[in-house]
């Protein structure tokens, strides 16, 4: 498969056309941004760990009855997936309070949270991707009643099959953001998930191995997506 046009390049990834219609293909940058992209950097090999590691964990969300975007790996960098719409929502549980929602409610990071949570954000970079909920998103025709259900049955078992996935990694699921997208008409998971998109706790130390050595100047990033990368054992 070969690359054609290249029809978007966004803050991690850039998106080409191929012959196939329904088939574009995804290379992973380098490229590091937070806080709506006012932080900018460079992560070293992180294009590679996170191609890799989506590829690895949508194939196992395929097995377990997610269906993903995924169709083939072509490269360290690069994979070919199903051209989707992606449905402009953000989609973030939480199963330990940390970030955005310590802050918000004034809990400390770290406090185990008696039951997952799941929100929406509405993906405008103007707005800073402001949350909203379920009434909010078919009211603007974000997604509708139909899609938002399927859209919380898979994230929720997301996140039942990732918190066991890397918990026999020895590292804890704190929190993560999905989004989905339309192909076909059917609801699918989309873009990626990796230590860009999650946060991830060594189990016994909750030492962070994910974005937030990044956001919060802590150093030693590279090692911490290499130590993800290798924990899970990816051949
Ligand atoms: O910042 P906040 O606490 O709301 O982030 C929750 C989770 O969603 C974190 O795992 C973070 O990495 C992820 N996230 C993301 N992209 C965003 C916002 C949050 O991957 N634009």
């Amino acid at each position: 498969m070969k690359k054609l046009e290249q029809l978007y390049e966004g803050k991690a990834k850039k998106v080409f056309s191929t012959e196939d219609p329904d088939i574009v293909i995804v290379d992973y940058k380098d490229d590091a941004t937070a806080f709506n992209g006012e932080k900018k950097g460079t992560i070293v090999g992180k294009g590679v760990i996170n191609n890799r590691m989506t590829n690895y964990i949508f194939q196992v969300l395929e097995k377990e009855g997610v269906p993903t975007h995924y169709v083939e790996e072509l490269s360290d960098r690069e994979t070919a997936v199903k051209k989707v719409e992606i449905v402009p929502l953000e989609v973030i549980v939480r199963n330990v309070a940390a970030g955005s929602f310590s802050k918000k409610l004034g809990i400390e990071e770290g406090r185990k949270l008696l039951a997952p949570t799941l929100e929406f954000s509405y993906k405008d970079d103007d707005l800073g991707d402001p949350m909203i909920n379920d009434y909010f998103a078919i009211a603007i025709g974000a997604a509708t009643r139909e899609e938002i259900d399927k859209i919380t049955e898979y994230t929720f078992k997301v996140n039942d099959v990732l918190k066991k996935f890397f918990d026999e990694a020895g590292i804890e699921l704190i929190d993560f953001k999905i989004e989905f997208g339309r192909f076909h008409g059917d609801i699918i998971l989309a873009d990626e998930i990796s230590p860009d998109t999650c946060r991830l706790w060594d189990k016994e130390t909750h030492e962070k191995l994910d974005k937030d050595r990044f956001r919060r100047d802590m150093g030693n990033v590279e090692d911490a997506y290499q130590e993800v990368f290798k924990r899970i054992g990816i051949k």
